[in-house]
């Protein structure tokens, strides 16, 4: 989703921008941008497509000057073209803008009976002529931006340029994150703190309503009535964070490759490793005692990880779970006083549906936790129990080692309610986490699998369409599958419950469509063996992910068959993972698709 940066420095800022906006590439883009002051006057250079193409008219036209500020756009009003691309600019001043303006339409007729002349389909360019109408009337910026800010609904974050002016940027955020950063004689601003990790570790999370005016030598944050605030400095770890693929030759198969260590991490914070015994992380103080009932909500691969959670809890904890995806949770008008917790997972803590959703269940005063994996990001810091994920960076667009932590922290915290409910004995908890202890041995086992699943994406890749099923803790993983190979392949893919086949999806059966059946040899294996044979019969090309024990029942004579290693139940969505997330990667890898940035997708998802 869309990245901001803004620098103010006394030295040339244009390739400083760019660095910047390429950190930043992650967030998914489809155009890009820069301006900044060249002999006193706003300058600007925009591109569509990739960050190479800016970089190319950087080449091209040099740019001097020491203030500037630079835009990634992901498309939302108006299609991905130069015209559409940040920033928006007037007369007077330059702007770029994370978020949407909601009542941008109004603002736009508004703005053009009286004269104004649009140049792109954007809600960001209201922006800039509200502002400008203000300053054209003889407010200074700030005020002239205080004005227009009043006058915007929606979410948003935006950063300010000003025509003729190298001594100051204004950045204001409501929604939307913003940070800003102290440097040595310059400042900086940015849509997190990864888009100032090349220039400081220093640096203050603006909160909503805020606005801050940057100097060279000086950041004034204003709260939403005005006041000037002081917002904490926070030592940020970002910078230590820059990653590049290593020996990979996608960042998506590196973070595959990294499973086995950092759900190793994960699990440390859950489990004291020297007693067996489960544990909550610092930052939580869950009383699972007193839990008898919560709502579950997150987005995309988040949401699966959360359907897993709740088999995990209903299970393991007998703990009632609702569940919603995030985007839905706020408009279900569900009766929520007899919810004892409400449970958010996000890899980025910046999703703004599940952001949207957390801040629903705290107004209904209900107790909140977030699984997060950023651990500087907005749900992180609003939630009242934080429980990070420790799986790194995520880059690639497709989430891979993020999903895994989550399942590790979902499992390991559903066996801590259980022990705290009464449900799970000391002994048996100590049986579980000894368990949860094989995970990074068995992902490593199941990623030696590599080369048969590569040859089985060749022919997937020939495929239009493809379906998914599994029954009870592979059911959620069914989904994923399914998502993971339409996010990065393109191929059209579906997850159902394996027991919903023949309830509509088996009439899309015959001898071109790849199913794939996600079934170890557990509790529901002979019912997912029978639907096997019912795709089997109509001519389905039936890939199996199985374990021994289900490789040897052969099930039908014709399946392409994935042996897995044998494990509990438990650890299967964890580990049945690696083969789903391998068939995607490869199969997007012989189509020649964008693997780490697939066409559309955004990895942060700040908006509605
Ligand atoms: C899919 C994927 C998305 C995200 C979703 C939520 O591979 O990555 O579906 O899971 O956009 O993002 P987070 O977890 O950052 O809230």
């Amino acid at each position: 989703m869309c990245g901001i940066i803004g620098i103010v420095s006394s030295e040339p800022v244009a390739e400083r921008l760019i660095d910047s906006l390429k950190r930043l590439e992650y967030r998914g883009y489809d155009s890009a941008g820069i301006a900044t002051i060249e002999n006193g006057s706003l300058s600007r250079l925009r591109a569509e497509g990739k960050l190479i193409n800016l970089t190319n008219k950087l080449a091209e036209n040099p740019r001097l000057g020491t203030i500037g500020i630079g835009h990634t756009r992901w498309a939302t009003h108006g299609g991905p073209s130069e015209p559409n691309a940040h920033p928006h600019q007037t007369k007077l001043l330059s702007v770029v803008h994370n978020g949407i303006i909601e009542n941008y339409r109004e603002l736009r007729s508004e703005l053009e009976a009286d004269g104004t002349v649009f140049e792109s389909q954007t809600d960001t360019e209201t922006v800039a002529h509200l502002v400008t109408r203000e300053m054209s009337s003889g407010r200074p910026p700030k005020e002239a931006v205080q004005q227009a800010l009043a006058r915007l609904e929606g979410a948003f974050s935006l950063a300010f340029l000003f025509d003729g002016d190298e001594s100051q940027l204004i950045g204001a955020r409501r929604g939307s994150p913003l940070v800003v950063g102290d440097g040595d004689g310059e400042t900086f601003l940015g849509s997190d703190a990864i888009a100032l990790s090349p220039f400081t570790d220093r640096i203050r999370y603006l909160e909503e309503g805020d606005l801050a005016v940057l100097t060279r030598h000086c950041i004034d944050v204003f709260d939403e009535l005005g006041n000037p605030v002081d917002r904490a400095v926070k030592r940020s770890t970002s910078k230590s964070h820059y990653v590049d693929k290593g020996n990979y030759r996608h960042f998506m198969l590196k973070e595959i490759y990294e499973q086995p260590e950092v759900i190793g991490h994960t699990l440390g914070s859950f489990v004291d490793l020297t007693t067996g015994k489960t544990r909550l992380p610092a930052s939580a103080s869950i009383d699972f005692s007193s839990v008898k009932r919560m709502a579950l909500s997150a987005c995309g691969t988040g949401f699966y990880a959360a359907l897993v959670g709740r088999y995990y809890f209903e299970r393991y904890a007998r703990i009632a779970c609702d569940l919603d995806v995030a985007s839905e949770f706020r408009y279900r008008e569900s009766p929520l006083e007899d919810v004892d917790l409400a449970l958010f997972v996000s890899q980025s803590g910046e999703t703004a549906d599940t952001l949207a959703s957390l801040r629903h269940a705290k107004a209904e005063g209900l107790q909140t936790a977030a699984i997060v994996n950023v651990d500087e990001s907005t749900i992180a810091r609003e939630t009242d129990h934080v429980l990070p994920t420790l799986a790194g960076p995520e880059i690639g667009v497709a989430s891979t080692k993020a999903f895994t932590c989550q399942l590790m922290a979902l499992a390991a915290l559903s066996i801590r309610a259980g022990v705290a409910r009464g449900r799970i004995s000391e002994a048996q908890e100590m049986e579980f986490t000894k368990t949860l202890q094989e995970t990074p041995r068995l992902v490593n086992e199941a990623l030696h699998l590599e080369d048969q699943i590569d040859q089985l994406s060749r022919e997937m890749a020939t495929k239009k369409h493809a379906l998914f099923l599994g029954r009870g803790f592979s059911y959620p993983l069914a989904l994923e599958g399914a998502l993971k190979l339409k996010e990065i392949s393109y191929i059209h893919a579906e997850g159902y419950a394996a027991g919903e086949l023949k309830h509509g999806p088996i009439a899309l059966i015959d001898d071109t469509m790849p199913v794939v059946v996600i079934a170890p040899h557990d509790r529901s294996f002979e019912k997912t063996a029978s639907n096997v044979q019912e795709v089997a019969a109509r001519g389905g090309d039936i890939i199996l992910l199985t374990d021994r024990k289900g490789a040897e029942a052969k099930v039908v004579d014709e399946a392409h068959t994935i042996v897995m290693p044998r494990m509990p139940e438990i650890l299967t969505p964890i580990v049945y993972s690696i083969p789903l997330q391998l068939l995607a990667y490869h199969t997007a890898v012989q189509m020649g698709t964008d693997v780490d940035q697939p066409r559309n997708l955004a990895k942060s998802v700040t908006v509605e």
